[in-house]
């Protein structure tokens, strides 16, 4: 027996015309069957998640499809970034067409971002696109990865780079399963979560600095504010740039570096949100030396990622690897790296920046 929820459920609406939707955020609402209601009617549901979220939430979220579907299948994907590749996203693949899935079968992607990612994807490209709805389980997968309707998988040569725009039909943000996320994946997630004051909200920078003990002890109304506000800049920014022609990218900041610790790294070695953590440190560096920012600035953001858990020094790759992997970035032009810095507190840009001060936050912030 769940226990009944302590706040109230709310709604983020994301406005992109045609292929609007609702976020869910609340307590108990992968039991409540209120939370599936307006959805595709289908004769099949495929459920795409992990051996690790499996045992703790298919079961549940299965009785309510049942309702609904004639048929849930499944498919559990092996755990880790490292599994973000064109085997694994074949796996999928074979599930809908073993079972005979049609066009109007809806995927539910029941995980974190990778499994997310994945199944989006599928979505995406099977009979050229099928509905697909998320329920993120990690914190990370809650204030973004779930949103916006970026979907890909990984290559060895760079993160994430194949993939494909394509929006879910409702992302449900079910509280209660942060509470078995491990304490190094709930840090990953407020790295997502701490991205949003600097680029956006200084407010938000402010209530997060004063909520990292209760946000650290999950307390779900902290919890409940913290994915709300994420989810609302976010759907603020996708609203107007959904395909990133600009905005978007600022949604990014401290992913450059980030990504080329991943691939430089080997996918897997750190986490997503503790390598975009660290980026952050770097990319808030490099727009204190671009005169952008002030120390006091780049203490205090510094100082709140080292307090949410997350690694502020980055792995002594060597300037010119992290170069290397950095021109790989889906944002560089004609081979020329372009930054997402801190344009003033509360403000992103785009910057390209020359190669030796680059060269320098590398060394500064690598250990
Ligand atoms: P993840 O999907 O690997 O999940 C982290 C770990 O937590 C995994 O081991 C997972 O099995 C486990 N887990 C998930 N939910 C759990 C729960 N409730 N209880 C216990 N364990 C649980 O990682 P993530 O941090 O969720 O997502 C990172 C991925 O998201 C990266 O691949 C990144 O590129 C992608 N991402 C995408 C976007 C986007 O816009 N599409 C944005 C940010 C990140
Ligand atoms: N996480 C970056 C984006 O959705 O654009």
């Amino acid at each position: 027996m769940q226990a009944s929820p302590a706040i109230t459920a709310q709604q983020v609406p994301i406005a992109l015309g045609d292929r609007a939707y609702n976020i869910l955020i609340g307590q108990a609402l992968i039991g409540d069957a209120a939370t599936w209601a307006d959805l595709p009617v289908a004769h099949a549901a495929l459920i795409v998640t992990n051996d690790t979220v499996a045992p703790l939430y298919a079961a549940r979220l299965r009785t309510q499809l049942a309702s609904r579907h004639a048929v849930v299948h499944q498919v559990t994907l092996p755990d880790g970034e490292e599994h973000k590749t064109w085997q694994t996203l074949n796996l999928i693949f074979d599930g809908l067409l073993s079972n005979g899935c049609d066009r109007k079968t809806v995927i539910y992607a029941l995980g974190g971002g990778v499994v997310g990612d994945m199944a989006g994807f599928a979505a995406a490209s099977y009979m050229r696109g099928v509905p697909f709805v998320q329920v993120p389980t990690t914190l990370l997968a809650q204030v973004d990865s779930s949103v916006g309707g970026k979907t890909a998988i990984n290559h060895p040569l760079g993160k994430n780079m194949i993939g494909a725009f394509y929006q879910p039909q409702r992302v449900v943000c079910d509280l209660d399963t942060l509470t078995t996320l491990p304490a190094r994946e709930l840090s990953a997630g407020l790295a997502e979560v701490i991205k949003y004051g600097p680029i956006a909200d200084m407010a938000f920078l402010d209530w997060i600095e004063a909520n990292m003990a209760a946000l650290l002890a999950r307390e779900p109304a902290a919890l409940a504010h913290a994915v709300r506000r994420s989810c609302e800049i976010k759907a603020w920014v996708v609203g107007q740039d959904e395909r990133e022609a600009g905005l978007r990218a600022i949604l990014n900041f401290g992913h450059t570096f980030g990504h080329a610790i991943e691939s430089g790294l080997g996918y897997g070695e750190w986490l997503h949100g503790e390598a975009v953590g660290c980026g952050m440190v770097m990319a808030t560096q490099l727009s204190l030396r671009l005169g952008l920012v002030d120390a006091a600035f780049a203490d205090r953001l510094t100082a709140l990622i080292g307090a949410a858990g997350l690694p502020l020094k980055g792995p002594r790759l060597g300037a010119a690897r992290y170069m290397e992997l950095m021109r790989v970035d889906k944002k560089a032009e004609a081979g020329e790296i372009r930054f997402v810095v801190i344009d003033g507190p509360g403000r992103a840009a785009m910057r390209a920046a020359p190669d030796a001060l680059v060269a320098e936050v590398i060394d500064a912030c690598c250990a």
